[in-house]
């Protein structure tokens, strides 16, 4: 055996035995250390901006994963973290957090606020997607307990015509709304139990 081979053979083995229990023990997939500095280490986000990903259906993170890999959904913060995910990877990313509880909502409550959100959804018909109680399924989000700061975000981007690579559908259920009703609409969903 050449000396590089034999270089080349222990480093392998090195990066093996470095990389084995990083994969297996504590973590449900490979990349999982970067994402929880992120989205937090049950899913759950404190960092405004930042959606949280607990109980997401599992298509909608599959697809959205795919989409942000292929470049076609940009967002910039997560630039490159996802180069070279297998569609493998991509699924058990999914399912794991799929499967997490999303646990508690803001304690602050207006109730006028939040009667205004409530009432603003049922009449812009957003749980014909989203469903009546605003979970989420197959390829739509769920809104109940998500962080309302994303939602504006989101909200205003796809109004704006701003959310690149995104459904077109949302676009269109947004069409002409003012500022106020989205942070309506978003303080509303991110205080109900999800
Ligand atoms: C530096 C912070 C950061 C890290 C690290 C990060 N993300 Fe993100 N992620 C974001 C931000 C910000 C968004 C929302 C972008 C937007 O729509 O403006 C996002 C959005 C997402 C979404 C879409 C959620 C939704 O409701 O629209 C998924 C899925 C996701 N990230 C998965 C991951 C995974 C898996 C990892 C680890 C490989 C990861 N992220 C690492 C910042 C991060
Ligand atoms: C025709 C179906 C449909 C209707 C009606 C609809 N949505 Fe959506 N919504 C979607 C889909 C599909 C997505 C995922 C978009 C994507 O793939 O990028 C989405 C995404 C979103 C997101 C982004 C969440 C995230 O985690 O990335 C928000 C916020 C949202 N919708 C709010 C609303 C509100 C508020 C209403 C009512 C005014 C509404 N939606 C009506 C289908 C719909």
């Amino acid at each position: 055996m050449s000396l590089l081979s034999r270089v080349k053979t222990a480093v392998l083995i090195g990066v093996a035995i470095l990389a084995a229990p990083v994969c297996s023990a504590q973590t449900a997939f490979p990349r999982q250390a970067l994402c929880v500095s992120c989205h937090g280490a049950q899913g759950k986000s404190d960092i405004q901006g930042i959606p949280s990903l607990a109980g997401q259906p599992k298509l909608f993170i599959e697809n959205q994963l795919v989409l942000m890999r292929e470049g076609v959904r940009e967002v910039p913060a997560m630039k490159g973290m996802l180069d070279g995910l297998t569609d493998d990877e991509a699924i058990a990313i999914a399912k794991y957090y799929a499967a997490l509880p999303l646990n508690g909502i803001p304690a602050d409550k207006d109730p006028q606020l939040f009667a205004q959100g409530e009432k603003l959804a049922q009449g812009m018909r957003c749980g014909i997607c989203h469903l009546p109680n605003y979970v989420g399924r197959d390829q739509i989000p769920r809104l109940a307990g998500q962080r309302d700061d994303f939602l504006l975000h989101s909200l205003l981007q796809f109004r704006n015509g701003q959310a690149i690579g995104r459904d077109s559908n949302m676009a269109a259920a947004v069409i002409g709304v003012s500022d106020a009703d989205l942070a309506a609409l978003s303080y509303y969903f991110a205080r109900i139990t999800p």
